[in-house]
């Protein structure tokens, strides 16, 4: 008997495939053995990877993002899973914003992963079949910093449940992932600028770890199969104990260190 854990000959999109977590992705979709596609902004984030197909698209011009899905549509087929993955931000704090940066922090984040993912949701509703898995982040859930990004993962949170609600009777599943800090080179820049930062990372996270990148893809196999059949709308924290509580509170108030 096939385990449920398994994607054998099921296919998946994968968007931000070229980064820290969308190359773990990759490879735990692979090891589940399904057919991987990739999508990132230029072609040059994705030759190192083992993928059966890739498209190339800025999620930052919405237009160009679903002309890109239309046309990946009609040579590849609608894909049985999409892992809208790809995100970004430099804003930092409150301080750091204008409505320049706002708008382009939600243009990446919210407005590109809808631009993505609706043409293909709309055929998988046609099928009858289909199922998304939104990487936000625990700044969806509470502030951690960078306030225009933690909207968008806010809103894919939202958007998420609102496709598990609408397009459930279509056969379609829709769920979210929120890691909490992952080394990938989404930290590079701010290691640049602090190289002992992840020393001060560390005592927020009652695991005494951060998350790895293949941890977060594992979550998403999980509930892009079938072992997830009766989950929808949900939003499963990958985030080491960060949003259980506040391990600094107990450590520094409670037991005084
Ligand atoms: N690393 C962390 O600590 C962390 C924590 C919580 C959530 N996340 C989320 O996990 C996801 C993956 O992040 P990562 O850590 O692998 O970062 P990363 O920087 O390594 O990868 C991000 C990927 O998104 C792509 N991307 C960025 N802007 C894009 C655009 N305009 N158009 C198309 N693609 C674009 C990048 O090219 C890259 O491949 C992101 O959504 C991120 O917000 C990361």
């Amino acid at each position: 008997m096939t385990s449920p854990f398994r994607l054998d000959g099921q296919t998946v999109l994968i968007s931000g495939a070229g980064g820290g977590i969308g190359a773990s992705l990759v490879q735990a979709f692979r090891d589940a053995g399904a057919k991987v596609s990739g999508a990132d902004q230029d072609a040059a984030m994705l030759s190192h990877l083992d993928l059966d197909n890739s498209v190339t698209f800025d999620l930052a011009d919405a237009n160009a993002t679903s002309a890109a899905i239309s046309a990946y549509l009609d040579e590849h087929g609608t894909p049985n899973i999409v892992v809208s993955n790809a995100g970004f931000t430099r804003a930092e704090t409150l301080d750091h914003l204008d409505n320049a940066i706002w708008q382009s922090e939600l243009a990446i984040n919210l407005n590109g992963a809808y631009a993505m993912t609706a043409p293909i949701i709309a055929a998988m509703a046609e099928r009858g079949s289909g199922n998304l898995v939104f990487i936000s982040s625990v700044n969806g859930l509470a502030h951690y910093g960078n306030p225009a990004y933690s909207a968008a993962k806010a809103g894919l949170i939202a958007y998420a449940k609102a496709i598990a609600v609408e397009r459930g009777a279509n056969g379609i599943r829709a769920n979210v992932i929120a890691p909490g800090s992952v080394r990938t080179p989404a930290w590079d820049h701010r290691l640049a600028a602090n190289p002992r930062l992840l020393d001060n990372v560390l005592p927020h996270y009652p695991l005494g770890r951060m998350v790895l990148p293949m941890e977060v893809a594992n979550a998403a196999v999980f509930l892009a199969s079938a072992a997830a059949a009766g989950i929808t709308g949900t939003v499963l924290p990958v985030d080491a104990g960060l949003t259980a509580g506040n391990l600094r509170f107990v450590d520094e108030v409670l037991k005084g260190r």
